[in-house]
């Protein structure tokens, strides 16, 4: 009998631990499958195959038909790399000279200009095609270079440049006026920030305010709080998005340690509700909804453009319907929702995604454009969860510094920002935003179509991405072709056009025109030469191969110089 009920015991501790080991064998599951299958979803197997990847280029010869090019097509490239890098040297020689010296001691230049195309290319390019980094000047929608040139500016200063950057002049100046009385002191308060607070809230629709340097440091707090009031560690971001560059939301490449309470989930996916569902240690979910562009997929640059297989398509309905189950998960299980408006904020309507996608966030953060010209990072949020301290815990608190925080010069030039938005002026640029900007894609698509040019756009508002029609292998040529007619581009190229909301038709008659320009001549000098068999997947495979075949060479030569050692 006792054997007996020992037995029971055994069998019963046994089952229980095999209930258990399914269910979790469960759980697991139903993450790996919440993970988005492209290398983007899987974080630490992209770190760990980013550094399997070594570094090869073309010589002078294949630079200009890496994709199969007969000679003459070849040759024709040659001729256009050629007049290009020679129109580089004149039009652009005092910026260049500046931007090469400069680089020298600029970590951040080295590394931009190192990456702004695919690298079996970069040296090439870089000797050729140098990097103009400087301006001088900034006039309505254009900024001139060391050399004199105006070039149209489709930088958007990183999305800052919301309402013209003559609007940021006045803004800072005036702003700086109001608080020159009491200067920069730090610690204590100008009175403008109460002001802005309230402004905040009226905006945002939440109860409390907290002012940063940086949206990477909104976002650090925003998710440093969810983690606080909930009790629960971890994050989830989705699949691709941009939230700053602390660890914690850039799980992927460029970060050298691992983020081990982050999850990146697929976006726009049943699956990842589930998760949320199921998973009782989530604090919160990240949503960048600057995403709705091209969900899933990274920040779109030009040093990734290998081939034609980026994509973007912008549809509101099918995002807002998204964000409107997440919030009703979120809201069932307690789980943060926070909207990174960084980006977005103040870009897409006055009251930022919320706005235009009718979903409220538990938490907002707003950075950028916010700052009236200057460095900013904002979080607003419910009482319940902004609060940095617990009643009955006096030790236990949730710390947020940061020296330059509240600036009494960031306050004045945001307070002067919130103001302008009230203006009737401003309101008018807001007015048929998305149809405006609608049109205006349009109409540079159309003209790219009757061209036969095998490149469009799409946009999100007056955030625009640059995508390629046919398979090729040279696409990141354009931003070379976009410079040299005067438009200027970002260091990510042709993956990120950003226009201010100041652009008059005239204007953008003046980019298309531009635009088609570049394209055309990227036609002309024979870059988009195409040949049925050259897929984009094609074009994958021999870069796979070749990476392949780089490593099992170096490997070899390893081997070989070891056997060469005196022993
Ligand atoms: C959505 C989003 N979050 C956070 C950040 C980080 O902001 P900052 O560069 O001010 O640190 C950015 C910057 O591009 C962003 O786009």
């Amino acid at each position: 009998m006792q054997w007996g009920s020992a037995t029971l015991a055994f069998y019963g501790i046994g089952a229980a631990a095999v209930a258990t080991s399914v269910a979790a064998l469960r759980k697991r599951l139903e993450l790996s499958q919440a993970k988005h299958p492209s290398l983007s979803g899987h974080a630490r197997i992209a770190r760990r195959l980013a550094r399997f990847v070594p570094f090869y280029e073309y010589d002078a010869e294949r630079f200009f038909c890496s994709d199969g090019a007969p000679h003459d097509i070849a040759v024709r490239r040659r001729v256009g790399f050629n007049r290009l890098s020679q129109t580089y040297r004149t039009r652009f020689a005092e910026t260049i000279r500046a931007s090469a010296e400069a680089a020298e001691s600029l970590s951040d230049l080295q590394f931009t200009a190192a990456y702004r195309v695919p690298f079996q290319y970069r040296r090439l390019v870089r000797a050729h095609l140098p990097s103009a980094s400087f301006v001088q000047a900034s006039d309505g929608v254009t900024l001139t270079d060391l050399d004199g040139n105006r070039c149209y500016d489709l930088t958007g200063s990183y999305g800052v440049n919301l309402l013209g950057y003559d609007f940021y002049k006045d803004t800072i100046e005036r702003g700086a006026a109001r608080v020159r009385g009491l200067g920069p002191v730090l610690g204590s308060y100008h009175p403008l920030l109460a002001e802005n607070a309230k402004m905040l809230k009226e905006i945002s629709g939440l109860d409390e305010i907290s002012f940063h340097m940086s949206g990477t440091e909104a976002v650090m707090q925003a998710v440093r709080l969810a983690r606080y009031h909930t009790g629960r560690a971890h994050v989830v971001r989705f699949c691709g998005a941009y939230h700053g560059w602390w660890d914690d939301v850039q799980p992927g490449v460029g970060n050298p340690t691992t983020a081990r309470q982050t999850y990146t989930l697929t976006e726009m996916s049943e699956r990842a509700l589930r998760v949320l569902r199921k998973r009782r240690n989530i604090a919160c979910v990240l949503v960048n909804p600057l995403q709705a562009l091209h969900p899933n997929l990274n920040p779109p640059s030009d040093s990734a453009l290998i081939n034609s297989g980026r994509s973007a398509h912008f549809d509101k309905t099918s995002y807002g319907k998204w964000l409107k189950e997440l919030r009703a998960v979120c809201s069932a299980r307690n789980i943060v929702l926070i909207f990174d408006e960084v980006f977005v904020g103040f870009r897409l309507a006055k009251g930022g995604a919320q706005e235009y996608f009718g979903v409220r966030a538990d938490m907002v953060t707003y950075g950028k454009t916010l700052g009236g010209g200057l460095p900013v990072g904002v979080v607003c949020g419910h009482h319940d969860l902004m609060k940095r301290y617990h009643d009955d815990r006096p030790a236990d608190i949730c710390l947020a510094r940061g020296t330059f925080n509240s600036h009494p010069y960031v306050m004045a030039a945001m307070n002067e920002f919130l103001h302008a938005l009230k203006t009737p002026q401003i309101d008018t640029l807001y007015r048929d935003l998305d149809a405006v900007w609608n049109a205006r894609a349009d109409m540079l698509n159309a003209r790219l179509a009757t061209a036969d040019l095998p490149v469009r756009v799409v946009n999100l508002s007056s955030i625009w991405t640059v995508c390629y029609t046919r398979p090729s292998r040279y696409n990141w040529m354009l931003q070379y072709y976009l410079r040299a007619e005067g438009l200027l581009l970002s260091w990510i190229g042709t993956g990120r056009l950003i226009f201010s909301l100041t652009y008059t038709d005239a204007d953008f008659a003046a980019v298309v025109d531009r635009f088609l320009a570049a394209a055309s001549a990227m036609q002309r000098y024979g870059w988009w030469w195409h040949n049925p068999a050259l897929t984009d997947r094609a074009i994958k495979r021999t870069v796979l191969k070749e990476i392949i075949a780089e490593r099992w060479a170096r490997m070899r030569r390893a081997v070989f110089d070891d056997e060469q050692r005196p022993a």
